[in-house]
């Protein structure tokens, strides 16, 4: 039996480690690395910087595939979705027929927590349901949206409200209704900045937990330009961005 173990390594900041991912780490053989270009190779670096300070008294290797290319831009986004998560699907089977041992274990280190906005259980439910003969366990990480709540000081909801968390994409098509906060990922446009008429404050984070960290607060119809200056001019500088963002009715 060969096991996959999909291991939350945190959203950038590498003591949002859990202990349970260390003993986690302790017990791979072969980690595989997903390569997503020159561009992202620093999320790969972390990658690889968290075994060697967290991994002690064992020896393990890494086998590195390239990530599949896919447009976020082009007219069905579900369809080109459902095409990368195939692709990667058929780039772990790979990997888990060719580059592990019977009876070995492999790790995926996931961004964040592997519960949001991530593929790989999904695939890995998949996999295991098909003819590979693997199991696999998931070890929760600390998401982004937690290490935004926590650098900002503030909740995700406000006292017995709900929270929404959902893409700039959907946030594009309407302003959840039914929502007292939403927590916004993967967007690439600013998309708050069209809801700046709104009485709304916004906690807006990028690269949370990194150097590189950038973090604005206030009132959407305040903050809004600057926000969207400061993020164009980091994804100019660093070749692309990673950021998230908490919209909050104002306690009265
Ligand atoms: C594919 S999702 C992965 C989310 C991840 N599984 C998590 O738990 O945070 C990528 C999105 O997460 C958010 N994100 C991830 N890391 C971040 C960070 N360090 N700072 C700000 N946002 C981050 C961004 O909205 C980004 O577009």
């Amino acid at each position: 039996m060969k096991r996959i173990l999909l291991i939350g390594i945190g959203a950038g900041d590498p003591d949002h480690i859990t202990v349970q991912a260390i003993k986690a780490l302790h017990r791979v053989d072969v980690f595989f690395l997903l390569d997503k270009g020159p561009a992202k190779e620093g999320l790969v670096d972390l990658r690889r910087m968290l075994c060697e300070r967290f991994i002690s008294g064992r020896s393990y290797r890494f086998v590195t595939a390239d990530s599949p290319e896919w447009s976020r831009s082009g007219p069905d986004y579900g369809a080109a979705v459902d095409g990368l998560n195939q692709d990667k699907q058929a780039i772990f089977e790979r990997l888990i027929r060719e580059e592990m041992l019977e009876g070995e274990t492999g790790g995926v280190l996931i961004w964040g927590d592997p519960s949001l906005y991530d593929s790989s259980i999904r695939i890995m439910e998949r996999l295991a349901a098909g003819t590979l003969g693997i199991e696999y366990e998931v070890f929760p990480g600390i998401s982004s949206l937690q290490a935004l709540t926590a650098r900002h000081k503030t909740t995700l909801n406000r006292i017995a409200k709900s929270v929404e968390i959902t893409t700039g994409r959907r946030l594009a098509a309407a302003y959840p209704p039914d929502a007292d906060s939403v927590a916004v990922m993967l967007d690439s446009e600013f998309v708050a900045k069209r809801y700046a008429d709104r009485d709304l404050e916004i906690y807006w984070g990028a690269y949370i937990g990194t150097a590189d960290e950038i973090l604005i607060a206030g009132k959407l119809a305040e903050v809004a330009d600057r926000i969207d200056a400061v993020r164009q001019q980091a994804r100019q500088e660093k070749g692309w961005i990673m950021d998230s963002y908490l919209l909050k009715q104002p306690d009265k």
